[in-house]
């Protein structure tokens, strides 16, 4: 009898990993053509206005091998959030994407067919070091 509860409660633990694995699993990741053409020109117009004057490419690349691993959408969070730094939040959404988008591509990641959606499934998009 305490033998069958044991292996239960062992049941129970090993199904709760597997799940908590589950929860977290990523399909995708920046190099899987996540972001189009489009966006990348508007993000670029975008960047250059708001955040070229704080930031180089070369932070960038530190900042997105920092958040290898970690979702799309949480440093999309985090710069909206954050930046630009003398006015947060003053952007529009699509102009966060976009810059995001700008980024990704000059570090080298691919522009492909689908759209770049915070309300889309970049939660499961993650970020690779470039
Ligand atoms: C007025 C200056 C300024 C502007 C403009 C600015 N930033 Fe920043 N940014 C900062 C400072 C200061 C930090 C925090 C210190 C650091 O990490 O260097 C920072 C940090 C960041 C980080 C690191 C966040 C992290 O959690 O790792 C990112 C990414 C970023 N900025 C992106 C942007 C983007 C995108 C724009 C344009 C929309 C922008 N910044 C505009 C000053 C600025």
């Amino acid at each position: 009898m305490i033998r069958g509860i044991k292996s239960l409660r062992y049941i129970v633990v090993v199904t709760t990993i597997a799940f908590g694995f589950t929860g977290l699993a990523q399909d995708k990741t920046v190099n899987d053509g996540v972001f189009t053409e489009a966006q990348v020109s508007a993000g670029q117009v975008v960047y250059d206005a708001q955040c070229k004057t704080c930031h180089n490419m070369r932070f960038y690349r530190d900042t997105l091998r920092s958040w290898n691993n970690q979702p799309l959408l949480y440093l999309w969070e985090s710069i909206m959030g954050t930046m630009p730094a003398d006015n947060p939040g003053s952007l529009m959404f699509e102009e966060y994407t976009d810059v995001i988008a700008y980024i990704l591509s000059e570090n080298g990641f691919p522009t492909g067919e689908s759209e770049l959606d915070p309300d889309n499934g970049m939660d499961s998009i993650a970020i690779v070091a470039p």
